[in-house]
């Protein structure tokens, strides 16, 4: 039923899909605690991959449906969102202006240069630097009016590509994830992923509910409280189902939001964000990033040491990606211990 009605949405190919589902044995048998599966949405194949690629397969199909020139979106200045908007709208011949704001204390000088804010610029997009207090949104406009009074036909993407047709790339993403999971023959109790401006966590509860699967989400923000975050979650899934015309109706068990692992604030490195990140890397290859899957993955390995938890079902771990911004982290690895 869902594939038929994802089927009739408009969307612009850009990635490569479906992203692989993986066994960490290593991690696994590390842990000694339940199987940990991990689903590879960091490799969704455009401009240094990451989980912005399937909403911006909706996204960019409706600014051309709509024959926009111009791709206008927000975010921090290490953004994987701006960065993968910047590659998308280059793969379409589209202009793309970023609104980056300088809203993260403390970084050293490659948080401004390396990293996303280098490959946003190699990606052609036009950067806007402005202060971190600044109003993005109302700033996105204020570049969009200037467009379209040069004739222009821009198309502003919120910060996080997350509204309504953003989320549709994560609903059907839990599709996806729900048939690997039964070809592999594994039932995982859950599916573990960094919750932020929030689309990916809401498309992923909207698109397993309607799969009927039996697999929860668990999201560790990276930023909010676990209320707001709820808060956000849910108008992102009305919206959702409401653009779906399928009406949907969740309990609180559905939005599970765990907000231990923010730390200080967005983007401020923690001491377990930094243990989460070393021990991908040594004991299975994997690239995690400082921001989104470093703390999810910190969370994860809580949940994991946590003896109150349930051992026997897998738990998969959705990695988003970001690894470039390990680059604008250059100088945390190397230090004994963050907040
Ligand atoms: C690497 C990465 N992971 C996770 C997220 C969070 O996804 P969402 O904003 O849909 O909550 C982002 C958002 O920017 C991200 O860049």
């Amino acid at each position: 039923m869902l594939d038929e009605f994802l089927a009739q949405l408009r969307k612009t190919p850009l990635g490569a899909f479906p992203t692989r589902l993986e066994f960490l044995e290593r991690l696994s048998r590390r842990l000694g605690g339940p199987d940990i599966w991990i689903k590879r949405d960091d490799c969704t194949g455009l401009g240094g991959g990451g989980n912005k690629v399937r909403k911006l397969e909706y996204l960019l199909a409706d600014a051309r449906a709509q024959d926009c020139d111009t791709v206008i979106t927000a975010g921090a200045i290490q953004s994987n969102h701006a960065r993968l908007t910047a590659a998308a709208a280059a793969k379409c011949g589209l202009e793309c202006i970023l609104v980056l704001t300088d809203s993260v204390e403390g970084r050293s000088r490659a948080y401004k240069t390396s990293g996303n804010a280098l490959l946003d610029r190699l990606f052609g997009a036009e950067v806007h630097v402005v202060p971190g207090d600044t109003n993005s949104m109302e700033k996105m406009q204020e570049i969009a009016a200037k467009l379209r009074g040069a004739k222009r036909r821009p198309y502003v993407i919120p910060i996080g590509g997350s509204n309504a047709i953003g989320t549709l790339g994560y609903v059907a993403a839990a599709g996806e994830l729900v048939a690997q999971c039964g070809n592999a023959g594994i039932s995982p109790a859950c599916v573990m992923l960094p919750t932020g401006s929030g689309a990916t966590q809401a498309g992923m509860v909207l698109g397993l509910a309607l799969s009927r699967s039996s697999i929860r989400t668990v999201g560790f923000s990276v930023g909010r409280r676990q209320s707001d975050q709820i808060a956000r979650l849910r108008t992102l899934v009305d919206a959702t189902s409401s653009l779906l015309r399928i009406p949907i109706a969740l309990d609180a068990s559905n939005l599970v939001v765990d907000d231990r692992q923010v730390g200080l604030a967005y983007g401020i490195p923690t001491t377990r964000m930094v243990e989460a990140v070393r021990l991908l890397a040594e004991e299975e290859g994997l690239l995690l990033d400082p921001v989104y899957s470093g703390k999810a993955m910190a969370g994860l390995l809580a949940a994991v040491r946590d003896e109150r938890n349930e051992k026997a079902r897998p738990i998969v771990f959705l990695h988003t990606g970001g690894s470039p911004s390990l680059f604008a982290y250059d100088d945390i690895f190397g230090e004994e211990s963050w907040s």
